[in-house]
């Protein structure tokens, strides 16, 4: 079969050709559809960016309309999927509880499997965007042990999803503006990233031609690593633990530059950007504005800000090219909206969700797909003969 190139990691191998998002890492470039992701982040509301990513084109007025009135269509969860909920423990990270309610997706909407039936793929499309925000609302609600509200079809989608997470039943619930618009910028921020981890685990399990949800769910499962999305959520933890006294930013800098097993700068460095991650520079000003605007304060944004500056003026960072990426400072707003720190990697979920899809039917329709199966350098043993159990 011809010579085998060894790649762990596959940091040098294109798996497939995409016309969806365009990174150069030197530059600190990344474009969702040729357009630049800080106009997106100012100008474009997360239903328009994911309709850009899916159908390739920014929609009209009309076309926005008719996408989001289908997308509310399907808001509900099949009371059946509801109870599902009821069988997790409390203290359940919610990340495997949205992966196991997506993957059971396929199990209520059999319509919504076939691959090759472009109507079919379209619904399952309509029906993970509508119903990731249900579940997501109702792992947290579940997890602090409030009843789960109905989604409310006349707010918008951002709006709807914080009012399932924070408001409670017969209390109106007024949806703050600056947590609604921010929250749509960070969505639009994660939306998609080309073929990292969890996008390429989407990619390999649509490759044996399984279905939306399965792959969606297998991609919830690779975000949930703290190499991946669980970053945010590991990012806090370490602001938090240095806060409580556990280090200093000199002695925790100093565990990191020593390598101490498991001591990383979470939040820094990036497979791709060689450079300040586009998406960071973003998120620091928006926490920074946030927090003034919401007249929070928090210590932990200093201290972050504080570990970005020894950092990026120490040669063990600077050498290596370690820069912040996108969940240096998203954790912190997302604390100061109310959010508690386990759900972090599932509003990045959220974000990412119409990127999957998006690179999914890429796939899909590329005739030069086939199954992701890659080889490997085999380190075992030659061939030895069998010994009998006794004479082990
Ligand atoms: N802290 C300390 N050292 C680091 C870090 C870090 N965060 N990241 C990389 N390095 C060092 C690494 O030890 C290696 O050093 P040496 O050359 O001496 O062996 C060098 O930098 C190159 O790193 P690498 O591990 O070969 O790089 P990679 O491309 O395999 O890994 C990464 C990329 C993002 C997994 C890694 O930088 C990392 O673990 N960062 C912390 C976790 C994190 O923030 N992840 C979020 C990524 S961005 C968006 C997302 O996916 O969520």
């Amino acid at each position: 079969t011809g010579a085998v190139t060894y790649d762990a990691g596959f940091v040098n191998t294109a798996s497939c050709k995409s016309a969806i998002t365009f990174i150069d890492g030197d530059e600190g470039i990344l474009r969702y559809r040729g357009y630049p992701i800080d106009q997106l982040a100012e100008k474009a509301s997360f239903l328009e960016v994911s309709y850009l990513l899916i159908y390739g084109e920014l929609p009209t007025a009309a076309q926005l309309d008719e996408f989001s009135t289908r997308v509310k269509h399907h808001t509900m969860l099949h009371e059946e999927l509801r109870r599902f909920f009821d069988g997790f423990p409390r203290d359940a990270h919610p990340m495997p509880v949205l992966s196991s309610a997506v993957s059971a997706l396929s199990t209520f909407y059999q319509d919504a499997l076939n691959p090759f039936d472009d109507e079919q793929v379209e619904m399952a499309t309509v029906r993970l965007l509508a119903k990731v925000p249900t579940i997501a609302s109702y792992a947290y609600k579940k997890s602090i042990g409030q009843p789960m509200l109905y989604p409310d079809n006349s707010l918008g989608y951002v709006a709807n999803f914080l009012r399932m997470t924070f408001g409670v039943p017969a209390t109106p619930y007024e949806v703050d503006p600056v947590v609604e618009k921010v929250l749509d910028m960070l969505f639009v921020l994660h939306a998609d990233h080309e073929q990292n981890c969890s996008t390429s685990t989407v990619r390999l399990v649509g490759s044996s031609h399984a279905n939306l949800f399965a792959s969606v769910s297998a991609g919830v499962n690779a975000l949930f690593g703290p190499l991946h999305g669980g970053a945010n959520q590991a990012v806090l933890e370490m602001l938090q633990g240095i806060h409580k006294g556990d280090d200093t930013v000199e002695s925790f800098v100093r565990k990191v530059k020593d390598k101490e097993p498991g001591v990383k700068l979470m939040g820094f460095g990036h497979r791709v950007y060689k450079n300040y991650d586009p998406r960071a520079a973003i998120v620091k000003k928006a926490a920074q504005d946030v927090m003034s605007r919401m007249n929070a304060s928090d210590p932990l944004l200093d201290l972050a800000m504080q570990l970005e500056e020894i950092a990026l003026a120490d040669d063990y960072f600077v050498s290596r090219k370690l820069y912040p990426n996108v969940d240096f400072y998203t954790g912190l707003i997302y604390k100061a909206m109310g959010f508690p720190t386990k759900m972090f990697t599932v509003l990045f979920a959220l974000g990412r969700l119409p990127g999957w899809i998006a690179q999914w039917r890429e796939m899909i329709k590329d005739e030069d797909t086939k199954i992701g199966r890659p080889r490997q350098v085999y380190t075992g043993q030659a061939e030895r003969t069998f010994v009998a159990m006794g004479e082990r």
